[in-house]
């Protein structure tokens, strides 16, 4: 990893770091969206089982996964093991204290960056939700790679994430993240060898924020 890309990392890591484990504190402020984002990807996931995809419900993973929001209000009632990635201490350890002790549902909590990650576990669904923009490009590929190679038989990804309607890449200095262009998103799934299987725009949400988009990814080949 190059230096800059070093960087990159530890600054997004130090801004966290000073973060409150609260939904407003994970969610920049917007904690009042969160029913609204549970409830569309609620949607998604249903409509995904719908159309015979990502059926079976043995094992989870949610990466970047905060303090539990997604992992207990959104994959727990479905999933019967649930595991998280997240790479600050104290998020994960309130997303711990959220499954409450010794409940069978939570696997194991992988407190690392992503970007290091390596499955032990096969998954029907890996959930990376406003976790894509603190991966460099290349190493986006690499992290979807490894995701796609620990994927059940009929396993699915999902990204839910800003999309921006700029041409370029917006770089936040503030918690060092970038917003990508639908396209670029296009260029990195295809790179990574996984094709859309199904996409929305979560509706509800404030105008004033990037719309956020959710993309249903399986192997394509
Ligand atoms: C915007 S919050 C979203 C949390 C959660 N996905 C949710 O929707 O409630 C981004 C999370 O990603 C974590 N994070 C940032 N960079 C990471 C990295 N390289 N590896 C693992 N987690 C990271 C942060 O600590 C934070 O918990």
């Amino acid at each position: 990893m190059s230096k800059i890309e070093s960087n990159f990392y530890k600054a997004a890591a130090k801004y966290w770091a000073t973060i409150p484990a609260t939904i407003d504190g994970v969610l920049g402020g917007f904690g009042h969206i969160s029913n609204a984002d549970i409830k569309g990807s609620k949607a998604f996931i249903e409509d995904l089982f719908a159309q015979g995809k990502g059926t079976a419900k043995t094992r989870a993973l949610d990466c970047g996964a905060g303090i539990g929001r997604v992992s207990t209000q959104l994959l727990m009632p479905i999933f019967e093991k649930v595991d998280l990635v997240e790479q600050d201490t104290k998020f994960a350890l309130s997303a711990k204290a959220e499954f409450g002790d010794d409940n069978p549902k939570l696997g194991k909590i992988y407190v690392e960056g992503v970007q290091n990650f390596k499955p032990e576990h096969q998954y029907d669904l890996v959930w990376c939700q406003w976790i894509t923009g603190h991966l460099k490009d290349y190493d986006l590929i690499d992290f979807l790679k490894i995701l796609k190679g620990a994927l059940t038989a009929n396993g699915v990804i999902v990204i839910k994430d800003n999309v921006t309607s700029e041409k370029t890449i917006e770089y936040d200095e503030e918690d060092s993240s970038v917003t990508r262009p639908l396209l670029l998103f296009e260029t990195i799934f295809k790179e990574a060898k996984l094709k859309v299987i199904s996409q929305r725009i979560q509706d509800e949400f404030p105008q004033e924020i990037h719309p956020v988009f959710m993309f249903a990814l399986a192997p394509s080949e």
